[in-house]
C-alpha cells in the first residue's frame, strides 16, 4: 500500500502552502490543481525540488485536469476568489458557489471514497453545495474554519498573557463570518479556564479582534487573504483524519439534531478519524451561547437557501 493521495484543488495561496506543508509531512502523495496552466505544474516542480533540501520525498504532482486525482483518500477545496479590502466572505458566494460546483464533480466522481475538506469562502454554504453535489454522506463533506477561527483566538490570548499559544486551547463554534461564537468558557490556558485570567474588557477585546482577524490580515496584505494560518489549521484536520487521530477539533459539518440544529451545516466539536467526522460532541452551552450558535446557523442557512435558489 502506497502512501494515501492527497488533491489540492487551487494551487493559489491557501492551496499551494497547503501542498507545501503536506509535502513536509513526508507522508503523502499530493496531486495539485488549478485552472490556470502552467502554476499547478510550477509549483509542484519547485516542491519536488525542495525535497532534497527538506528531507521529504513526497510525490508531487501539478495539473489542469483531473485524471491525476483519481483514488484520492482526500481532497481539500480552495478553489475561488478570496476577499478584497471592504468585501465580505458572503459576497464571494455567486461566484465561488459555481466554481465549487464544478470541481467538486469531478473530484468526486473520480474519488467516490475521498473525504473532502473545504476550504473556499463563504465556508459553511460551500460545505453544503459540497455535500449536494457530491451526494457524499455528512460524515465526508467537512468545512475548515473554526480550527483558524480558535487558532487566532489562541494567538491573541497567548500574546496578552506572555505565554505559549500550544498552551492556549479554545473553541469557536458557529459559521465563518461575524456571527462565530467563541466559547470563552471552554477556553484554557494549560487547563486554567482564561476567565480567571483576564477582566471581561480584555476577552471582549480579543473576542472582536478573532472575529476580525481575516479582515485584519485582507486589509493589511491589500490584495488577497490569509494562507499561513489558514493552511496549518487544513493540515491539522488532514492529519487528524488519514493519520486516524481522533481529534476533537471545530469543523463545518451538517447538524441533524445535535445542538437542537436541523439541516443546516456550522461549526461544532467534531472527533475526527479515518472516516471523516465521525461524531459531533455535544458541549453543554448556557442559554445565551447556544443563542449565537442559533442565530449563526441562521445566517448560514438564509445564504443557502440562496445558494440553492442560483444552482436550481
Ligand atoms: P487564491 O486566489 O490565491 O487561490 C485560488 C486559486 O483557485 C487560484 O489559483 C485560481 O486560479 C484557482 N481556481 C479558480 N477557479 C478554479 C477552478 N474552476 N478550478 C481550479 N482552480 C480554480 O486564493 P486563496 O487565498 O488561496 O483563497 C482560496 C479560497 O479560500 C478563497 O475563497 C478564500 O476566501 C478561502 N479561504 C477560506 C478560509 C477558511 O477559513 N475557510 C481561510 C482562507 C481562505
Ligand atoms: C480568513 O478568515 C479569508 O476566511 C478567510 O482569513
Amino acid at each position: 500500500m502506497g502512501r494515501p493521495k492527497v488533491t489540492v484543488v487551487g494551487a493559489g495561496n491557501v492551496g499551494g502552502t497547503v501542498a507545501q506543508r503536506l509535502a513536509e509531512k513526508n507522508c503523502y502523495d499530493i496531486v495539485l490543481v488549478d485552472i490556470v496552466e502552467g502554476v499547478p505544474q510550477g509549483k509542484a516542480l519547485d516542491l519536488t525540488q525542495a525535497g532534497p533540501v527538506c528531507g521529504y520525498s513526497s510525490r508531487i504532482v501539478g495539473t489542469n485536469g483531473y485524471e491525476e486525482t483519481v483514488g484520492s483518500s482526500l481532497a481539500v477545496i480552495t478553489s475561488g476568489i478570496p476577499r478584497r479590502p471592504g468585501m465580505s466572505r458572503d459576497e464571494l458566494l455567486a461566484t465561488n458557489a459555481k466554481i465549487v460546483q464544478s470541481v467538486v464533480r469531478e473530484v468526486a466522481s473520480r474519488s467516490p471514497d475521498a473525504i473532502l475538506v473545504m476550504v473556499t469562502n463563504p465556508l459553511d454554504v460551500m460545505v453544503h453545495v459540497a455535500r449536494r453535489v457530491s451526494g457524499f454522506p455528512k460524515g465526508r463533506v467537512l468545512g475548515m474554519a473554526g480550527v483558524l477561527d480558535a487558532a487566532r483566538l489562541r494567538a491573541f490570548i497567548a500574546q496578552e498573557l506572555g505565554v505559549a499559544g500550544t498552551d492556549v486551547q479554545a473553541m469557536v463554534l458557529g459559521g465563518h463570518g461575524d456571527t462565530m461564537v467563541p466559547l470563552l468558557r471552554y477556553t484554557t490556558v494549560a487547563g486554567r479556564p482564561v476567565t480567571e485570567q483576564l477582566p471581561k474588557e480584555r476577552w471582549d477585546a480579543l473576542i472582536q479582534r478573532t472575529r476580525d482577524g481575516g479582515a485584519e490580515i485582507v486589509n493589511l496584505l491589500k490584495a488577497g487573504s490569509a494562507y499561513y494560518a489558514p493552511s496549518a489549521s487544513v493540515v491539522e484536520m488532514v492529519e487528524a483524519i488519514l493519520k486516524d487521530q481522533k481529534r476533537i477539533l471545530p469543523c463545518a459539518v451538517l447538524c441533524e439534531g445535535e445542538y437542537g440544529l436541523h439541516n443546516v451545516v456550522v461549526g461544532v466539536p467534531v472527533k475526527l478519524g479515518r472516516n471523516g467526522a465521525e461524531a459531533i460532541v455535544e458541549y453543554e452551552l448556557t442559554a445565551e451561547e447556544r443563542a449565537a450558535l442559533h442565530a449563526s446557523a441562521a445566517a448560514v442557512r438564509d445564504l443557502c437557501t440562496v445558494v440553492d435558489r442560483l444552482m436550481a
